[in-house]
């Protein structure tokens, strides 16, 4: 693409989600205030940082699934970093449209995006890759935006291969007991989810919501039980990196490893 091409492209696709550079200096402009914008950087750490543990020497091998992939960040991100292939899936065509601009102006291969729901992500995948799993899937900045949590984590795992990397916002953990069916019988919370209205951003058509308005937000031990629950063997929060986004400082978004073996450890090695 020539530098006009690319800057009629910036402008045609405006506003932008994130901040994207290309040949002879141009940008586009993330439409998020400058000290929220590192919230993208940080995550990419973290998401780095689990990816390098696990895979190690064996990235070349990797086939990747970016779920709510959006405008693209992270999906070129593990093109860029040398995974075998990216498959990018969003429910929203205007993002996809974006991110297939901003993959051509940069001139990165190997990755494909695809319109698809979280929600029946198994099923849209067998179509177009008929038994095909990935090593590697990412689910980042998605979960607490869909109403049926637990339905889209058991799809994620459905086609997850080796590892998940999820990011989420979360809320504050609740302990507490429910009666069960008398008072002397009771059942500790195994985690907190709450219930969230997204009508205002949804109706005034934000293109980071879900596919419906309510939303729900699980607390760190409803995330972990959640993710045993879809068929993840082993989960591991990752630390936050020093001079992290303020959130992921203060643990109200955290990024996680889930593995569908327990026995493997770092690098892919089976644990001895
Ligand atoms: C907050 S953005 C996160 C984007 C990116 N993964 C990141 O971490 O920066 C949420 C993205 O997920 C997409 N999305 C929301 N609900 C979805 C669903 N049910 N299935 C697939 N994509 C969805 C949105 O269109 C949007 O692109």
């Amino acid at each position: 693409m020539t530098a006009e091409q690319i800057q009629q492209g910036i402008a045609a696709h405006a506003p932008w989600f994130y901040r994207f550079e290309f040949a002879g200096g141009l940008e586009t402009t993330s439409l998020l205030p400058p000290a929220v914008v590192d919230i993208f950087e940080t995550r990419l750490r973290m998401v780095n940082s689990a990816v390098d543990a696990h895979f190690g020497a064996r990235l070349p091998e990797v086939r990747c699934l970016d779920i709510g992939c959006h405008e693209g960040f992270y999906s070129l991100a593990m093109a860029r970093k040398g995974v075998r292939g990216v498959v990018g899936v969003d429910a929203r065509e205007e993002n996809l449209r974006r991110a297939r601009f901003v993959a051509d102006a940069q001139g990165v291969a190997g990755i494909e995006y695809r319109e698809g729901r979280v929600e029946s992500l198994a099923a849209g995948l067998a179509a177009s890759h008929p038994g095909q799993t990935f090593d590697l899937t990412l689910f980042l900045g998605v979960l607490y935006h869909v109403e049926d949590p637990m339905r889209c984590l058991r799809q994620v795992a459905a086609v997850t291969g080796e590892m998940c990397v999820i990011e989420t916002q979360v809320v504050d953990e609740v302990d507490g007991f429910a009666e069960w069916g008398s008072r002397e019988w009771t059942r500790p919370y195994a985690g907190i989810i709450a219930v969230i209205d997204e009508t205002p951003e949804f109706d005034t058509g934000i293109r980071e919501t879900g596919v419906s308005p309510m939303a729900t937000c699980p607390s760190p031990k409803a995330l972990r039980y959640m993710l045993k629950q879809a068929g993840f063997a082993r989960v591991e929060m990752i630390t936050p990196p020093p001079g992290a986004y303020e959130q992921h400082a203060r643990g109200k978004r955290v990024v996680c490893a889930a593995y569908k073996d327990a026995n493997k450890a770092a690098s892919g090695q089976a644990a001895k």
